[in-house]
């Protein structure tokens, strides 16, 4: 196969990560006999210091001319305490959500045996836990009206009906392949959103009888999530209540530096760690790459390279179970490793097997 990625590495730790993500993918290509390349672009607080626009026309077209986009991270310390700014890095990453019409963002959280310790829950509670966050990603309170003076401020929430369809059915598609089981996740008890929400999926819900749909509200979800993590299969919900959950969620894998995230809607699609920039760690070699290299494995597998996307997950188990990690999840005692070290350990994995 000819892949033509579009590589978006952004602020902080993302041009670090970023590296070990087409390394990754350049090796599986190599291994397997694919041609792959890379078109570089520029997006957040990068982009706003060359040209003052976070996601810019080219980095746009140089997306839309790709079959898939392998994006970072954005972020920025200068903006993030200056509620005055204008021009702010994130509006990039909503910009190329929306323009690349990405409306499901999915959110795979499981449970890594070597790190089952790493979670500040019970071993005991997280065992196994394993399902997927689908999170409508260009809805909602990030795209409403917003209204901002001295004395008053607001944003809207605002949802279609069809915006709710397309979403549920991205979720049911999932919820077909895996235990059938689909939790509708809102605060329908108070949002007029959440109840278009809960009213569309009853509906769609006959049309996926083999599915069992559950209801629930974001509050006691939220609760659930840590108690019992195994409850649930798929998740769909709102942008906002699924960005909150899925930084919770990340607690049951044991760390953000682990989940990755596939985004698919209209146009091209786009491959990402859950995690932000990490500005403080910007350049010191110590942020995970796993969440940007298993977003490479989702990337593989969306093209239907499953044999290419097990063997970067098979890579990466080995790498925790060899104690290959970066000091987040690093063992008391264990050997030291960087963001550099782990991906080239992964790229030896790859080629030698
Ligand atoms: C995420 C991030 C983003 C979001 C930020 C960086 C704008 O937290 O992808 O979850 O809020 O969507
Ligand atoms: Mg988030």
């Amino acid at each position: 196969m000819n892949l033509r990625i579009a590589v978006l590495p952004g602020d902080g730790i993302g041009p670090e990560i970023s590296k070990q993500g087409t390394d990754v993918l350049s090796a599986i290509c190599q291994r397997f006999g694919h041609e792959v390349t890379y078109d570089y672009a520029i997006c957040g607080a990068e982009a706003i210091d060359q040209v003052g626009d976070p996601f810019p026309e080219a980095s746009f077209q140089t997306c839309m001319n790709a079959d898939a986009v392998l994006f970072s991270a954005i972020g920025d310390p200068r903006y993030d305490n200056d509620p005055t700014a204008t021009v702010r890095p994130e509006q990039g990453l909503l910009a190329m959500r929306k323009r690349l019409g990405l409306f499901a963002n999915i959110r795979p959280i499981q449970t890594f045996p070597s790190l089952l310790h790493n979670s500040p829950l019970k071993d005991d509670i997280v065992r196994d836990a394993d399902f997927i966050c689908i999170r409508e990603l260009t809805g909602g309170l990030y795209f409403g009206e917003k209204y901002q003076d001295e004395e008053r401020a607001y944003d809207t929430n605002v949802y279609t009906r069809r915006e709710i369809e397309r979403i549920l059915h991205v979720a049911y598609a999932y919820a077909r392949r895996r235990r059938k089981h689909l939790t509708v996740v809102d605060k329908a008890n108070i949002l007029a959103s959440s109840r278009l929400w809960r009213k569309v999926a009853q509906e769609i819900a006959q049309q996926y009888t083999d599915v069992t749909t559950d209801f629930m509200y974001v509050d006691n979800a939220s609760m659930r999530m840590i108690q019992e993590p195994r409850f649930f299969d798929v998740i769909v919900t709102e942008n906002t209540f699924g960005d909150i959950l899925t930084d919770e969620a990340s607690c049951i894998t044991g760390s953000m530096g682990l989940l990755p995230s596939a985004s698919t809607g209209e146009h091209t699609p786009l491959f990402e760690p859950i995690h932000g920039s990490w500005p403080q760690a910007k350049g010191l070699n110590i942020a995970n790459p796993l969440a940007q290299i298993l977003s490479v494995a989702m990337l593989l597998e969306h093209f239907g390279l499953n044999s290419e996307g097990t063997l970067v997950r098979q890579a990466v188990d080995a790498s925790l179970e060899a104690n290959v990690r970066t000091p987040e999840i690093q063992v008391e005692g264990g050997p030291h490793y960087g963001t550099r070290e782990v991906g080239q350990w992964i790229v030896n994995y790859i080629l030698s097997h």
